[in-house]
């Protein structure tokens, strides 16, 4: 049902952790099965990804598309993050099956919000980078009505 890379990732996931004073973090949920994901990046003085690290509450398909999405990030620019969608992702892990797909969002949201929560930080402008909408607290606020 898993590719060998999935599997891989699953088993020996890639950049756990967090990061002290990161320069952005992310924390994104999935409302329908609850799993979630945080992303900690440390950007420097150039706007490159000099180090990312992850921690998710989730399904192994979850951990294993934070853990390639984390590769794939690190030593990009932030404007070359946003081009690591959630397909980049799961064509670099050979695929998903199709009821898992969803999970492989949660790593792309994870990283635009850490990424938004940098650039507002610091007042730029990411070019096609939107605010978060799954936003935790947001996501909490919004489930009353
Ligand atoms: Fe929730 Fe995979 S089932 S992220």
């Amino acid at each position: 049902m898993y590719s060998e890379k999935v599997m891989d990732h699953f088993q020996n996931p890639r950049n756990v952790g967090e990061i002290e004073d990161a320069s952005g973090t992310g924390t994104v949920g999935n409302a329908k099965c609850g799993d979630i994901m945080r992303i900690y990046l440390d950007i420097d003085e150039d706007q490159i990804i000099r180090d990312v690290r992850f921690k998710t509450f989730g399904c192994g398909a979850a951990v294993a598309t934070s853990s390639m999405a984390t590769e794939l990030v690190k030593g990009k620019s932030v404007q070359e993050a946003m081009q690591v969608t959630n397909k980049a992702v799961m064509e670099a892990l050979d695929g998903l099956p199709p009821v898992k797909v969803h999970c492989s969002l949660l790593a792309e949201e994870a990283i635009h919000a850490a990424l938004w929560d940098y650039a507002q930080k610091n007042h730029i402008q990411i070019e096609g980078l939107k605010p978060p909408k799954s936003d935790i607290s947001e996501g909490e606020e919004e489930e009353e009505y």
